[in-house]
């Protein structure tokens, strides 16, 4: 089984995503972390990000590893470990030079798509992305469209800085995401057909797993 999990930043989507696959047992695919560890290996070689040539070659020759575990994530870029450092504001501030170079996303998606082909064999994989439904695996049996409005996402980020959870430079970090998604790969985020939308604006972490792990039930996996 295969469920696309599709939205913008601040939506939950990770948590959410993170928290399906561990709920139902099932491997678990944070793509963005893919465009994130090429930004940080093109960065970390100093290229031209402006260079699409240079940067999807890059990409194409990267050995990259990205943990499936939903409860232990860790990204490894030509032997490096580069968990921390994708999440940096440093790369997400340039991510989205990286992410719409068409050479990188087509690379990209090959291999997001044999990571997906693998997990097949234990059980699925909830995959978390922009354009999972609508490009990536289009035959997932469950596609969700994940939102929230302005009002909420901003009063989360309120709370968890209060509660400590988050730093205020996690923070910015997510701010700074979100804004250039929304500057550049917003058309990657149309509901695809027979995606079902949920919002989170209302509901709690727990509470969103909770509607999407009885959606994946009521789903009859192909076969
Ligand atoms: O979800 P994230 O912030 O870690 O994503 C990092 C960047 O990659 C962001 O610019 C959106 C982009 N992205 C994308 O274009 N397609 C995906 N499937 C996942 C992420």
């Amino acid at each position: 089984m295969i469920i696309a999990v599709d939205g913008p930043s601040g939506s939950g989507k990770s948590s959410t995503a993170r928290g399906v696959a561990t709920r139902l047992g099932l491997r678990y695919l944070d793509t963005g972390a893919t465009y994130r560890a090429v930004t940080w290996s093109a960065v970390d070689r100093g290229l031209d990000l402006d260079d699409t040539a240079a940067v999807a070659q890059r990409a194409r020759e990267l050995e990259l590893e990205v943990s499936t575990d939903p409860s232990n994530q860790f990204v490894i870029a030509d032997g490096t470990d580069v968990t921390a450092a994708i999440r940096e504001p440093r790369i997400s501030e340039v991510v989205s030079k990286i992410a719409t170079n068409l050479d990188v996303r087509k690379e990209l998606i090959r291999r997001q798509r044999a990571v997906i082909d693998a997990a097949q064999s234990s059980g699925g994989i909830v995959v978390e992305g922009r354009d999972i439904a609508t490009v990536v695996a289009t035959d997932a049996e469950l596609k969700v469209h994940l939102t929230a409005d302005q009002d909420a996402r901003m009063s989360r980020r309120a709370a968890e800085l209060e509660s400590g959870s988050v730093t205020a430079e996690q923070l910015r970090d997510q701010i700074v995401r979100r804004d250039a998604d929304d500057a550049t790969v917003s058309q990657f985020l149309v509901a695809s057909d027979g995606a079902v939308t949920v919002d989170s604006t209302h509901l709690t972490l727990e509470e969103v797993v909770d509607v999407i792990s009885r959606l994946a039930k009521e789903t009859v996996p192909r076969g």
